[in-house]
Order: C-alpha cells, then structure tokens, then sequence
C-alpha cells in the first residue's frame, strides 16, 4: 500500500538523517520543507521532500494537504494512562483551599486511586484505559509511555502491567510500560518502608521481569515519598532485571533526585518544577533526557520547570503530558506544547522539537519516531488548513487536527 500526502504547505521535522535529540541552541531550529510532498509505503515513511521533486510513481491513495502542515505524531514520554475512576473530589478540595500535599497526607492522592484500581477488574480498567488512549491517539499522540504505579501491591501492579501490555497489542500506538511501584508508600507500610521496597524489589521485579511486562524503572524521588537513598537502591534493583530508569524528580523540592538517576545512567529524569543551579549544572554533558510536563504546573499551580535556563545552558528539554487522574488529568500534547510556549517562554520550534524528537528519546523510541526520516515510523498530524506551524501553540484551545495517520493507517 502506498500513500502520497501533497501540497503541504509546511512538512516539519524534517531529518535526512536521525538525531537522536536535539540540545540547547540546535533546540531554535524546526527543519522545515514548504510545499512539500510525502510518501507512505506500508507503515514506514518511504519518501520526501519538495514537490518539484515529486518522483513518478504509482500511488494507491492520495491526500491533498494544501494549506495544511504536516509534521510526525507526539511523543508522550510520561504518563499514568492506566488508572480507576477519577480524582474529582480532590481537584474541588483544592479549589477550595487544600494543597495536593495536605490532601494526600489524609490519604487522598495516590492511594486514593491505589485503593479504586485494587477494588476494580483487570477488564473494567482496561475498558476505562482504551477510551484516554484513543483520546490521545485522536489528538495527535503516536508513541506513548504508560506507567504503572496506581497497584502498591504485587497483584495490583502485575495488574497494571498487563492492562498497558494489552493496550499495546491491541493498539496501533507504539506504548513503552514502566514500573513504578515504588509512586508511594502503601498505608500498611507506613512504619515499615524497608518492607514495602523489599517487596518491590524480591516480589515485583522478578515477576515483572519474567513476564516481560516491563521496559523501564520509575521511583517517585520526593521528600513524603522515596528518598534519595530508597531511589538509588531500587534504581539499582530495576537494572539487575533489566529495566533502565526515568524518574520523578524535584516536582516539590530539590533532594538530589536527578544527581541520583544521572548516576544511574537514568533515561529521564521528569518534572523538574523546582531547580536549582547544581541541578542544572549536574545534567550537562550526560545521556539522561530531563522530562519538563507544565500541564501538570498548570492544573496544580505550582512553578513551571524553568526551560529558558536549562536551554541557554545547552540542555535538551522533552515535553509530555504526566496524564494522571491527580496532578493532570488532560493527555492533549496540544495544549502541552501551546503551555510550554506560552507559560515557559519556549519558542514555537523549541517546544515542538521538544514533543518529537526529544520525546522519542526520553522513551528509547529514537529509531523509529519523532522525526520526518525515511524508514521512520509512517506516524504522522495533518493539520486543518492554518496559516502556519506557529498556529498550533498561538491557538491554544482550538482543535486543529484534521488527520491523525499512525504507522499508515489514518485513525
Ligand atoms: O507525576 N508525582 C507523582 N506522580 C504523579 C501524580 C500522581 C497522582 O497524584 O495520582 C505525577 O504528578
Ligand atoms: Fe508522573
């Protein structure tokens, strides 16, 4: 099956060859191809570029994309898809005066949905699951990351796992699982943390690790939650499986969280709300993709991480939703990249290099997503007639997707 898309006013993204991320100043450059062309064979994008070039060919399908852009799907690199119910108590406790911390501290928050996911089927969370992940699909994501973290039980976890495992197969979407038992300590183990990760790592992990069912460790490295030392040894726990780690690091407060999953080689390291100069200074010439998620800033009001600093001294920065039922419950990559613009000050070509090809990164999906490259994946937004790529920030609320094709098939 081959597809040509024509006419695009602008094609973006465009590499020749693949970076795997892009930093500091190279973040200020979208390549960009006006009226261009591109071709799908199969699931892969089998060729591009500008339409005086237009080779002759048989074509199965067409697609007149004048006055539209094109550029590849979202990477969302961070989220909680998987969960039960909602939190919507919570979010009107907030409004009236509560802070995420002092509704957590009474048992709200994360073992709030710990305790619906335990009390709900393995069937019932898949059927809440798929419909945010067809969400998402619809707004443009094509890669996504799915954590666990809502089980806190051997049972509830595995539970988790195999959910996302399924929504994997069942789903054109390219999903990675992480495991992320270790997102808060279970009301039993209150008095006994050593028990609770104990139990992480000689239950969970090998059982996890047998049955595939995950590809990367997570740890919740906050002051009320895992300490920088509880981080380390269950880093440590998650490689000896083979699970490499991205992190939660400095949302509230600054511990040494990202010094921690830097010397564990972490991929990511998310949040980043709060920084301070050694955090930025530790992440400089290193492997591990720090993971900004301002949807998250925005919904709970607390500090966006601060872009502007970490680009100009010549990190990369990836961006994702954090879709969760407590801190963020919005999957749109959309508006996540119109916040990042608008709230970060992060320049239309930083925030959108930041929702592709550093996305694709900060979830091991470089070969195959975030860019427009030959033999990439054929994922790729069709955008409604607009103006310009600048449209797609500037517009915040506005839906400008008219196509969403992931691995060439239009959803
Ligand atoms: O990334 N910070 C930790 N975990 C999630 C929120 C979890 C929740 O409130 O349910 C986050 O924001
Ligand atoms: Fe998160």
């Amino acid at each position: 099956m081959i597809t040509l898309i024509k006419n695009i006013k602008e094609l973006l993204q465009v590499r020749e060859t693949s970076v795997p991320k892009v930093s500091g100043t190279e973040m200020a450059v979208l390549p960009t191809i006006k009226n261009a062309f591109l071709i799908i064979k199969d699931n892969l994008i089998a060729d591009f570029g500008s339409m005086e070039n237009l080779p002759e060919i048989e074509v199965d399908k067409v697609i007149n994309a004048a006055g539209r852009v094109v550029l590849p799907t979202w990477c969302d690199s961070h989220t909680h898809i998987v969960y039960a119910g909602n939190r919507e108590q919570e979010f009107v406790d907030r409004i009236n005066g509560f802070t995420y911390e002092e509704i957590a501290n009474r048992g709200g928050g994360i073992l709030n949905s710990a305790k619906k996911l335990n009390e709900t089927s393995e069937e019932e969370i898949y059927e809440q699951s798929k419909l945010r992940l067809e969400e998402v699909m619809r707004l443009g994501t094509g890669a996504v990351e799915i954590k666990s973290g809502y089980g806190l039980t051997v049972e509830g976890e595995l539970k988790m796992l195999r959910v996302i495992k399924k929504l994997a197969q069942n789903y054109p979407i390219s999903i990675k699982a992480t495991f992320l038992g270790a997102h808060a300590f279970p009301t039993h183990y209150k008095e006994n943390k050593a028990g609770y990760i104990d139990e992480i790592i000689t239950k969970m992990l090998p059982e996890i690790a047998q049955n595939k069912l995950a590809d990367y460790v997570d740890v919740f490295c906050e002051s009320g939650y895992f300490s920088v030392e509880e981080t380390e040894k269950i880093m440590q726990a998650g490689i000896e499986f083979g699970l490499k780690p991205k992190i939660h690091v400095n949302q509230f407060n600054s511990i040494g969280g990202i010094q921690a999953g830097i010397k564990f080689n972490a991929l990511s390291v998310d949040h980043l709300e709060i920084m301070n100069s050694e955090d930025i200074e530790a992440l400089k010439n290193t492997e591990t993709m720090p993971v900004a998620l301002p949807s998250c800033s925005y919904f709970l009001s607390i500090p966006y991480t601060p872009a502007r600093e970490m680009i100009k001294a010549g990190l990369p920065l990836a961006l994702a939703t954090d879709f969760n039922p407590g801190s963020t419950p919005s999957g749109n990559m959309n508006f996540v990249v119109a916040t990042a613009c608008i709230k970060m000050k992060m320049t239309p070509e930083e925030a959108i290099n930041a929702a592709t090809i550093n996305g694709a990164y900060a979830m091991g999906l470089s070969d195959t997503h975030g860019s427009i490259t030959k033999g990439k994946k054929a994922s790729l937004i069709v955008t409604k007639p607009i103006s310009s790529y600048y449209q797609i920030p500037y517009a915040f609320g506005s839906n400008l997707i008219e196509d969403v094709i992931i691995e060439g098939e239009i959803i």
